[in-house]
Order: structure tokens, then C-alpha cells, then sequence
């Protein structure tokens, strides 16, 4: 056994040896970002635990968007702080999005918490350890117009090992009035897409079969000649077998350019996500979106044309600041016309320091909000259902990505529009390719049978 190992054995056996607990809410992109976290403090000597009793080191990656997702952050927080009784070292940090806009705020109304760091701060997270074991609190909420961690290779968390998220770009440029995203993740900053590309190639030999690349709306990405579409190609064209999946795009940057791409290769998923927030033009205005009720449908059209078999999902805010019944009605025969796969959608939520609190008055009450979420979630229902159910009787090509919930003689796995397809096992396995004739389904899940021996690896 070389020299190294050796030594790297009883590292990790080492009873010395600090844990870290990581817990992450809200998008995509935090969960991304927690795994970069990881990696810097791996690198620092950490352990990542599953179990938070057993941490000596806490991190709370938080959500902002709306405010029961800082409600949810704070609860928990109070139950991390029930282990300090028999673990007084234990130290609890904030990090993400609420961390940065309540900033030192955050350690004066909760007690429990030890530090507090921003979403471009995370490199100086073993300093600020240092300081809270020195008995200091500590706090970095600097947001930076170049941090990209392009170099950091992240320690993949909760994975599945077939499927990785790979963070291209980070802030938003955008100010939708509602959002509180520009404030907390500050400027827009594309990441080098040479190193995009060696973090999917490392995936891809370590056995992944599928990435996703996020960005708060990544057809503004644009690194020195390359936009996104080039961007999708070449992550594409690196192998067949390596399926590629994007979010979030924004309907008024999202180019025909993006679409032939999708088209163009099958490895490219047919699934894309397109948030509407509303259907109706004036308040389209009011949430600075950039974008008309028309002009979306006309993106939908060109969805339909160039990439005929799209999924598309959306997100939809109910109640937003003056948003009359007319106003609502037209998000309604909006997704009427749309019939969306999938949705999110919410009650709006006033966030402080946002363009709406600042102009606009919350003045839809909870009642209404709530009763039209309740109206829109019901007619999404239908329509996913509707979606489900065309295809039934179609084969789809399905990358397995773990046993199924409900029999652990069926595998799940999910097809290129993103719906989950179960089958039985038989000798298949993660990671594989399999074509599976869907006969039957739930609103969400195709279930059927694979139909050939063909393996796609
Ligand atoms: N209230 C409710 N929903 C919001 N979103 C963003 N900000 C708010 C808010 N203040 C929703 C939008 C966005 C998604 C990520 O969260 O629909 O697309
Ligand atoms: Fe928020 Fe709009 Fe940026 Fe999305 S595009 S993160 S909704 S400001």
C-alpha cells in the first residue's frame, strides 16, 4: 500500500476528525452550492455527516424567497440548538440567501447562531471557524462581482450517482419586483466554460449519466464568445450517453438559437422550464418581467415548432400586489392554453427591500391568494394528468436512476420530458439506458415494461 493511502486511512479514522452537517433549502443552485461548500471544507479536514447529532460543525444553506421558507430555517434552527446542551463546542452557521439579507441581523435575533456567510463568502469559511473558535461571532456577507468557484470540484451530497447539478453562472441581473434573488446573490457572472466542461467530463467517468445546468436564467450566459446555446452544445457533444438538462430559462432572453440546439441532439433533454409568474400583461408589467402575455405564447409557438416533443413547466404566482379577478382570470386561460406539465406555484409573498414592497402595495388578502393557489394547483392536476397520459402506449427511453419507492422490484427513472417511468428490475440497473413501453399511469408516473434487451451504455 503506498505511502499516501496510509496515511489518508487513519485520517479518516481518526476520532479527531471534525464533522459537518449540511442541510440546504430552496432552488437547485443551493443545493449546488452546499456541495461546493463541502468540498472547500473536506479539503479543510471536515467529515460530512448524515447526522446532525453528531456534527461539530452545522451549516444551514437558507432560502429567502418567500417567507416561510425563512420561518421553516427558523424553526430548525431552534432544534440544532437543542444539541448545544450536551455539545457546547457545537458551532451553527447560516449560509445562502437569508444569511445574506439579514446579514448580522440574523445573530442578534437568533441566539443559537455562531456565524453567518453569503453566497460568495464560502471560501472564507475556514477563517470564520477560526474566529467562532476563538469565541468570536463571525460574519461575511460580501457579495463579489467575479466569484465563480469555476475551481472547485464539489463533494457530491445526497447523490444518486446518475445525475449532478452543475452551476454555470451565479446572481441575477434581472429585478423582478417581486424577487429578493438580485439582492441576496448580487450581479450576474458567467463561469469559464472550459471549466464547465472538465467538471462534466470528471462526472461522466465517475459514472454520471445525466447534468443539469443551472443558473438563475441562464440564457444571459455569456463567457468571452460563448453564449448558451454554444454553451449546451458542447457540454452535448462531449457524449452521447451524458444526458444534458438546463434551468431556468426566462422568457424574454431565451432564443430560437437555444431551441435548435435542444433539437438538434438527442442527448439534449426535451424539458424546459419556462416560469411565467403570470398570465396577464399588466401585471406582467408590475412584476417587471420584460415580457407580454403575447410574447410568451409566441415563445410557447416557437417551443411547439422547433422541439415538438418539449415538456414545459412553469412557475405562477397567485395574488401578486393589485393583481383584480380579470387579472387572475388570465393566467387561468393562460395554462388553458399552455397545459404545462408541471408547475410551482405560489401566493405572492412580500420580501423586503424588493421593487414591489417598495412600489406596490400587498393588498391581495391571504384569503384570495390562497383561494386562487387552490384554483391553479387544482387545474395543474388535470393538466399533468392530461400530459401523463400521452405517453402511454409510446416507448420511452429512460435512464435508471434508483429502485422504485413503492417495490423494490421495480426500478424509477425518468424520461427525456422529465416524467418518472417505473419498471420491473429484471438484470437492469442505475445508470442504465432503458426502453420502456409505458401502459399504465398515476398523474405523474408512467409505468410499463422495458421491450428489448437493448442496454444504451
Ligand atoms: N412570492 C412568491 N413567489 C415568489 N417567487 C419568487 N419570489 C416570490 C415571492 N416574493 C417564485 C417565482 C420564481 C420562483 C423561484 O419563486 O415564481 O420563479
Ligand atoms: Fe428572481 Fe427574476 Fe432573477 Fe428569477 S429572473 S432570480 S425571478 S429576479
Amino acid at each position: 500500500m503506498p505511502f499516501c493511502q496510509v496515511v489518508k486511512m487513519l485520517y479518516l479514522c481518526s476520532p479527531m476528525q471534525k464533522k459537518l452537517f449540511i442541510e440546504s433549502y430552496g432552488c437547485a443552485m443551493n443545493f449546488s452550492d452546499s456541495e461546493i461548500v463541502a468540498s472547500l471544507l473536506t479539503d479543510k479536514g471536515y467529515l460530512v455527516t448524515a447526522d446532525f447529532k453528531q456534527a461539530d460543525l452545522i451549516l444551514v444553506n437558507t432560502c429567502a424567497i418567500r417567507e416561510n421558507a425563512e420561518l421553516r430555517v427558523r424553526n430548525r434552527l431552534k432544534e440544532f440548538n437543542s444539541v448545544k446542551k450536551y455539545n457546547p463546542s457545537l458551532m451553527i452557521g447560516v449560509m445562502g440567501c437569508m444569511a445574506e439579507r439579514l446579514k448580522s441581523r440574523l445573530l442578534e435575533e437568533e441566539k443559537s447562531v455562531d456565524l453567518v456567510v453569503g453566497p460568495d463568502s464560502y471560501r472564507d469559511l475556514p477563517r470564520l471557524i477560526e474566529e467562532v473558535e476563538g469565541g468570536q461571532k463571525a460574519v461575511n456577507v460580501l457579495l463579489s462581482r467575479e466569484e465563480t468557484y469555476a475551481d472547485i470540484n464539489p463533494v457530491r451530497l445526497d447523490s444518486n450517482g446518475v445525475s449532478a447539478f452543475i452551476s454555470i453562472m451565479r446572481g441575477c441581473d434581472n429585478m423582478c419586483s417581486f424577487c429578493v434573488v438580485p439582492f441576496t446573490r448580487g450581479r450576474e457572472r458567467s463561469r469559464d466554460p472550459e471549466s464547465i466542461l472538465a467538471e462534466a467530463r470528471d462526472l461522466l467517468a465517475k459514472g454520471y449519466r445525466e447534468v443539469t445546468l443551472l443558473g438563475q436564467n441562464v440564457d444571459s450566459y455569456k463567457f468571452a464568445s460563448v453564449n448558451f446555446a454554444r454553451l449546451l452544445e458542447m457540454v452535448a457533444l462531449l457524449s452521447s450517453e451524458l444526458r444534458v438538462r438546463f434551468s431556468t430559462s426566462h422568457p424574454k432572453d431565451i432564443t430560437d438559437e437555444v431551441l435548435y440546439t435542444m433539437a438538434k441532439y438527442d442527448n439534449i433533454c426535451k424539458n424546459l422550464h419556462l416560469p411565467v409568474q403570470s398570465g396577464n400583461s399588466t401585471v406582467l408589467g408590475r412584476m417587471n418581467r420584460g415580457y407580454t402575455r403575447e410574447w410568451y405564447l409566441d415563445r410557447i409557438a416557437a417551443v411547439r415548432r422547433i422541439v415538438p416533443d418539449c415538456a414545459i413547466s412553469t412557475d405562477i404566482i397567485t395574488g401578486f400586489c393589485g393583481e383584480t379577478e380579470a387579472e387572475y382570470r388570465d393566467t387561468i386561460s393562460l395554462m388553458e392554453k399552455v397545459k404545462y406539465d408541471f408547475a410551482y406555484m405560489f401566493a405572492y409573498s412580500e420580501r423586503p427591500g424588493t421593487l414591489a414592497q417598495r412600489n406596490y402595495q400587498d393588498d391581495i388578502s391571504a384569503e384570495v391568494k390562497q383561494t386562487r393557489l387552490a384554483e391553479v394547483v387544482a387545474l395543474q392536476q388535470t393538466h399533468s394528468a392530461l400530459r401523463t397520459r400521452t405517453g402511454l402506449g409510446k416507448t420511452h427511453r429512460v435512464l435508471v436512476e434508483t429502485i422504485s419507492k413503492k417495490s423494490a422490484a421495480q426500478l424509477s427513472g425518468r424520461n427525456s420530458q422529465n416524467s418518472v417511468v417505473v419498471f420491473d428490475k429484471q438484470d437492469y440497473k442505475k445508470g442504465d439506458y432503458v426502453n420502456v413501453l409505458a401502459e399504465s399511469c398515476t398523474v405523474a408516473t408512467l409505468i410499463g415494461r422495458p421491450v428489448t434487451e437493448a442496454v444504451f451504455r
